[in-house]
């Protein structure tokens, strides 16, 4: 059985010390998460500190990319092993924000994935569709692309190490979020090509999360659906109460088998 997961995405928010109140009062609002992994992902500025505070503890932390090179002349990008020591156990990757901001192309979103695994972090590949491209009834056709470019060249054994979060461009950060039926849907393609791509067995065990506009008022009916694994929360991951009441819905069994 799939352990759920949920993700705090805290983008470009935060000083170092605003990092540390959020981070200190979800420490403290989850102090023994049960049946669900918990993971947060400050801006690399503040990833030291919220790293020393949750360290030992059950929420773990993430980045929010990487390069894919382990050093280098690159100015201004953070490699792998550089995560890796200040505690990191999880990389976002393939981010639409980035693919849309930055550029960032399926080939190289391949090349952090096999960076991220070879350095021991698990990447969290994103993918999704525009407004745009599901109006076309392309929805199935760029989620395949992403996840195919996104996975090329991994064995079967990194394959079951990776997190697939599916994250409809149209609905991150809009308030509309994926009903939880389109969800399921793109869910199970999804897991029908990792079955394709390495096995039946993989394709159970992988984890995928889906994102956008996840609040505590929505996860529920999200992670009701056996195909959504968890949540990768965005806006809503920067108010703690807001986020340990999403965690605790997220839960298996939900809110009242925890504490
Ligand atoms: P919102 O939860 O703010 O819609 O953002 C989702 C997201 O992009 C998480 O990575």
């Amino acid at each position: 059985m799939r352990t759920p997961l949920v993700i705090g995405n805290w983008k470009m928010h935060g000083t170092v010390a605003e990092a540390k109140v959020l981070a200190g009062a979800i420490r403290e609002g989850l102090r023994r998460p049960r049946g669900v992994q918990v993971v947060v992902c400050p801006p690399f500025t503040a990833l030291a500190a919220v790293g020393e505070l949750l360290a030992g503890g059950p929420i773990l932390l993430g980045a929010q990319t990487c390069h894919h090179e382990a050093a280098g002349p690159h100015t201004g990008e953070i490699a792998p092993p550089m995560l890796v020591e200040l505690g990191c156990r999880y990389v976002l990757l393939g981010h639409s924000e980035r693919r849309k901001e930055i550029g960032e192309s399926d080939e190289l979103i391949n090349r952090k994935v096999r960076a991220a695994l070879a350095h021991g972090l698990t990447p969290v590949l994103c993918v999704g569709e525009t407004a745009d491209e599901r109006r076309q009834g392309l929805t199935f056709t760029t989620v395949e692309g992403q996840l195919r470019a996104g996975l090329a060249g991994l064995t079967p054994d990194q394959t079951v190490k990776a997190v697939l979060a599916y994250e409809p461009v149209w609905a991150i950060g809009t308030g509309v979020n994926a009903t939880s039926g389109q969800a399921a849907e793109v869910h199970g393609y999804l897991r029908g090509l990792v079955a394709e791509l390495a096995s039946k067995d993989i394709a159970q065990a992988v984890r995928i999360l889906y994102g956008g506009s996840v609040k505590a008022e929505n996860v529920e009916g999200l992670v009701a659906e056996a195909e959504i694994d968890g949540a990768l929360v965005g806006g809503a991951s920067l108010n703690a109460p807001g986020f340990i009441t999403i965690v605790k819905k997220a839960a298996r069994g939900g809110a009242a088998s925890k504490e």
